[in-house]
């Protein structure tokens, strides 16, 4: 029969050998050519699960299928069917780039295939760069080459820990083109990220981690319009007492002692227009001397799913 989940997960729980519980009951299935996100703060155990799956952390308990491949039993072929680019980057620093990347393919018993490796440099625009020595590279390269090292074997899943941290604005926007393009040619894609705009940017589905567990695994469409509550915060020039009446169809509170008046609405629906509310409030005869935006982060966006 044929397994169209990439990845099945159940019952995995990881706890490490100080009693620490980093995984506790998850159970995750990503579907052939998705990307997922999953999304959570730092130690909520999104590196452990993506070291789980790659057989490189060892479960508590629980079963992880690879492309239907058990990745205890079938090891091998479980670890072939996975390229990772791990949250800390170690290559050597003295090889080139063709021969890390080229090298890295033999690891896995491949044969030799200088065209598919040309393709997989041109690709992550590092052709230029093939005889460089990697320490010569910037950081935005190497993390290039570190995925082009993934690839070198040609994987069905690729995980990408953390692909973005410290990474410049425009180079984050390629690699998230570059990400979409191996989408195109088959492979699934699993990344980490503390960036929600990341998610929402690259994911078809996210899955959020929160101390262990998987609070919700959701389309991104579906959770951003959960989750995308943006804030317009008045400053008053004349404290209020109470929020003002006949405005029922604005949710508005009052904050710093009703200097604040603090409008929240969704991000990804339909609100209503500032200027109308601007409107009703001069009618009021309520002035903000300052209006600030804010869109709630991750932070406020846990405490709203875990309660
Ligand atoms: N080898 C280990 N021994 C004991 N505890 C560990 C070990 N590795 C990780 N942990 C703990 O497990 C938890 C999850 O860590 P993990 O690295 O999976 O988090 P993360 O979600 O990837 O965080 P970050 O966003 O900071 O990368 C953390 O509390 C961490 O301290
Ligand atoms: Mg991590």
């Amino acid at each position: 029969m044929q397994n169209n989940a990439a990845i099945e997960i159940t019952a995995l729980n990881k706890t490490y050998e100080n009693g620490f519980e980093a995984l506790a009951g998850i159970d995750l299935k990503i579907k052939r050519g998705e990307i997922f996100a999953l999304l959570g703060p730092n130690g909520a155990g999104k590196t452990t699960l993506i070291n789980a799956i790659c057989g490189i952390v060892q479960p508590s308990s629980g079963r992880i299928l690879v492309c239907g491949h058990d990745n205890v039993a079938d090891y091998r072929l479980a670890r072939a069917a996975i390229g990772l680019v791990p949250q800390e980057l170690a290559t050597d620093a003295f090889e080139s780039v063709w021969n890390t990347v080229s090298f890295s393919r033999g690891l896995f018993g491949k044969p030799r295939n200088p065209d598919y490796i040309e393709k997989l440099l041109k690709q992550l625009s590092l052709w230029d760069k093939k005889d460089e020595q990697i320490r010569r590279l910037s950081g935005g390269m190497k993390r290039r080459v570190m995925i082009a090292k993934a690839l070198s074997h040609e994987p069905d899943v690729l995980f990408l820990d953390e692909p973005t941290a410290g990474v410049d604005v425009e180079l984050r926007k390629s690699m998230w083109a570059q990400v979409r393009a191996l989408q195109e040619t088959g492979v699934t894609v699993i990344l980490t990220t503390h960036y929600i705009e990341e998610a929402e940017e690259m994911a078809d589905r996210i899955g959020v981690i929160n101390k262990g567990r998987l609070v919700i695994t959701e389309s991104k469409d579906v959770l951003m319009q959960k989750m995308g509550k943006r804030q317009m915060v008045f400053a008053l020039r004349e404290p209020l007492q109470a929020v003002p009446a006949n405005l029922p169809d604005y949710s508005l509170a009052l904050a710093d002692n009703g200097n604040k008046l603090i409008y929240t609405y969704n991000a990804h629906q339909d609100h209503h227009d500032i200027s109308d509310l601007l409107e009703s409030l001069k009618e009021k005869n309520i002035r903000p001397k300052d209006i600030e935006s804010r869109q709630s982060s991750l932070e406020e966006i846990f405490i709203q799913l875990v309660g």
